[in-house]
């Protein structure tokens, strides 16, 4: 009776608790249930509230408030400002607590090369060819993140970018459609995992949407002058590579896109990103994008530039509060339908059950510092970094001997800490291994190793000079129109050959630089980007001869700024090979693609499965590359197309697939590869992709200057 009793009341209170409990708060419930659930209950100042993104100010007094009142959807934190876990839970506990529908706020912050573990800069990562370390680069980088309480990243950054006047291409994966694609998804996927909402998960904001890396003249937030077909043949497709990987969130530009600004754009945000795509993550605002649509010239006031973007498909708003102060008014007054606001809450809403922010809002590590710079993630950076380098010139210099009698260590950045570029998360420059520490550690017990900081007079076998540009002079709005080396760095270099010693140069960049008057002075050239953490260590791991450089370039470097833009995937004139100058040519210093290792590799002839196929056939292309050198080593089997007569021009080259494998000398390996009507497709008059009959020139090799071809005819 007993049992009985207290089993009836037990059922009772769950009876009772389950109908307290509304839909939206149960964990079971479908995800478009809870958020019609939760919806239903909202008034218009708390919807509102979940479309505003604030930035975070320690000294905000308003702030708890704010968040009690409902109005604060998302924080951002701000470049180089902190947000301590413990407070991210206190405001968390405010929201969650204290506000009238306990709708948990969303924490957002710049990660974009890793929160205190530092990677390369993206343009370094993509460099790699690596999306396998790419994607664990992006893991460690959430996993560090959401130990600290951040459950969104703005990144990647997908714009594909093809003058590196801009200072923002050292964000992207450089010139190439493809690359972009690839590690961008790459990037989302060790972000988000299979399910964001899992511990040290968090999630992906896609940018700049779009057509921002086609600022004109390099001039970061300038206007773009972008047809429907370039949008969609080059700039499109790496978002929609992320949004097919799952990311959650997408960043309206700053740009205007041929008259109208991205940020009130229906064709790209509502057409293509939703209706097309079938995104239905949120699209958040870049920085003050809303309001910036008065001074673009398409809104009178914040009110009407508010309207524009909310039913262009701007979802939420990044640190100007126009949705949260005009819309109100703009919805009574029926200049904006209800149901659009609606729309938007939907949107912000799914996305943070998706996260899992309501079943557990409280995420960061008890103890965080114990989730950063482990011993894994330590070793990813390094291999990462390592592989992100590019050597472009060597007269056999490299690796340095172990028997070497001296080594000379010079230049600005030997001893440099300035290795994180422009975005550095939480990144701590005292953390960074610097190139003259790495060298010390690696070079030979007999090897005198001297850090030359004054004098330039000093001989030796080897000078390795550490130069570059700074995190200032790349990075938002630091476009430069000159884009050779700085501060008298040509000069150094040249000194310290005149004097008779064997020179390596090692470049810290941010963008392709100008390096036509430094490669004759150099004996050995190494590309390092920014490398992050573990700089130093990567980089003597390699001048060392630990590991075969094994970056290439996935941007090409030109002659001379006035080259400009420059990209191997020019479409093909009716006169091909004239695009030069009076005083040069059209072609680049080093090409896209290009880069040396130290050991040396051969290729088959191409293959293809079929040399005459039907359209929508499958056909494989497959090469073997031999390692024919003395050092185990990477090497990336890239896979080009050209098509030679199409319903409109083509790119006389295009990247549209690559492998990375590692060889032993001696070793062999067969590179197969598919290509797919996808790849061979062009967009017809109706921008559809369709599969013509005629001639596909193909090409595979390991270096761009020696490509093997075979060419597919397509019949009907
Ligand atoms: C403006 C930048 O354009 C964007 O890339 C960044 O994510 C936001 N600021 C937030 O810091």
């Amino acid at each position: 009776m007993k049992t009985f009793l207290l089993t009836v009341a037990a059922c009772g209170l769950l009876l009772t608790g389950t109908a307290k409990e509304p839909l939206y708060r149960d964990p079971t419930a479908p995800l478009a249930e809870r958020v019609d659930d939760l919806l239903s209950r909202m008034i218009l100042r708390e919807k509102l509230g979940q479309l505003s993104q604030p930035l975070y100010r320690s000294d905000d007094t308003t702030l708890d408030a704010r968040i009690t009142r409902g109005e604060v959807g998302s924080l951002v934190v701000a470049h180089g400002s902190a947000l301590a876990p413990a407070e991210r839970d206190r405001l968390q506990r405010i929201a969650v607590e204290r506000s009238r529908l306990g709708i948990p706020v969303l924490f957002g912050f710049d990660v974009i090369h890793g929160y205190r573990t530092l990677f390369p800069i993206p343009l370094g990562i993509a460099a790699s060819w690596n999306p396998e370390l790419a994607e664990a680069s992006a893991r460690i980088a959430a996993s560090e993140a959401s130990a600290c309480g951040i459950d969104l990243t703005f990144s990647p950054m997908v714009d594909v970018a093809r003058d590196p006047r801009w200072g923002r291409i050292s964000e992207g994966s450089g010139e190439d459609v493809l690359l972009n694609a690839v590690f961008g998804a790459a990037l989302v996927r060790g972000y988000q995992g299979d399910d964001p909402s899992k511990q040290g998960r968090i999630g992906a904001c896609v940018k700049h949407f779009v057509g921002y890396g086609a600022a004109l003249g390099g001039r970061d937030y300038q206007f773009t002058e972008l047809s429907e077909r370039a949008l969609r043949e080059t700039y499109l497709p790496p978002f929609k590579a992320c949004v097919d990987a799952g990311a959650v969130s997408v960043m309206s530009a700053f740009n205007d896109i041929s008259g109208t600004p991205a940020s009130a754009n229906a064709l790209t945000l509502d057409r293509i990103l939703r209706k097309e795509w079938g995104f239905d993550g949120f699209v958040l605002s870049d920085w003050k994008a809303v309001t910036e649509l008065q001074e673009h010239g398409i809104a009178a006031d914040g009110a009407e530039a508010a309207v524009k973007a909310l039913t262009a498909g701007v979802d939420m708003e990044m640190t100007s509060d126009l949705y949260l102060t005009t819309l109100e008014q703009s919805v009574r007054e029926k200049r904006l339908p209800a149901a659009l606001v609606d729309r938007a809450v939907r949107a912000v809403l799914r996305v943070k059950f998706r996260l899992g922010l309501f079943d557990r809002p409280f995420r960061s590590h008890p103890e965080p510092d114990r989730m950063l710079l482990t011993p894994e993630a330590r070793r990813t950076a390094r291999q990462l970094a390592a592989e992100s380098m590019v050597l472009l010139k060597n007269d056999g210099v490299l690796p340095l001997s172990p028997d070497l009698r001296s080594i000379t260590v010079t230049g600005e950045w030997a001893v440099s800490r300035d290795l994180y570029g422009w975005w550095v998360g939480m990144g701590d420059g005292r953390d960074a291994v610097t190139v003259w520490d790495g060298i010390r550690s690696q070079a030979g017990r007999r090897t005198d190793v001297r850090l030359m900081s004054q004098s330039r007079s000093r001989r030796s076998d080897v000078a390795v000079v550490c130069v570059g540009e700074n995190g200032y002079l790349f990075g938002e709005n630091n476009n430069r129109s000159d884009i050779r080396l700085p501060y008298g760095q040509e000069q150094l270099i040249r000194e310290l050959k005149e004097q008779g010693n064997k020179v390596v140069v090692v470049v810290f960049n941010g963008r392709p630089l100008d390096l036509s008057a430094v490669v004759p002075y150099a004996d050995a050239l190494l590309i390092a980007w920014h490398p992050g953490t573990e700089a130093g260590n990567a980089v003597a791991d390699l001048l060392f001869g630990k590991r075969s450089p094994s970056g290439r370039l996935p941007v090409s470097f030109p002659k001379s700024v006035g080259q400009l833009p420059l990209f191997y995937s020019d479409r093909t004139s009716g006169r091909p090979g004239n695009d030069r100058y009076v005083s040069m040519d059209g072609q680049p210093l080093f090409p896209f693609g290009y880069g040396l290792g130290y050991t040396t590799f051969e290729y088959s002839e191409l293959r293809l499965s079929k040399s005459v196929a039907a359209p929508g056939e499958q056909v494989a292309a497959e090469i073997t590359v031999t390692n024919t050198g003395g050092m185990k080593a990477k090497e990336t089997v890239q896979l080009y197309l050209h098509d030679k007569a199409a319903s409109f021009t083509r790119p006389a080259r295009m990247l549209i697939d690559f492998r990375k494998v590692e060889l032993a000398p001696g070793e062999s390996r067969t590179v197969s590869f598919d290509v797919t009507p996808r790849q061979l497709a062009v967009l017809d008059a109706a921008f559809r992709p369709v599969v013509e009959a005629g001639e596909f020139e193909i090409s595979a090799g390991g270096t761009p200057s020696e490509l093997h071809s075979r060419i597919l005819t397509l019949k009907r």
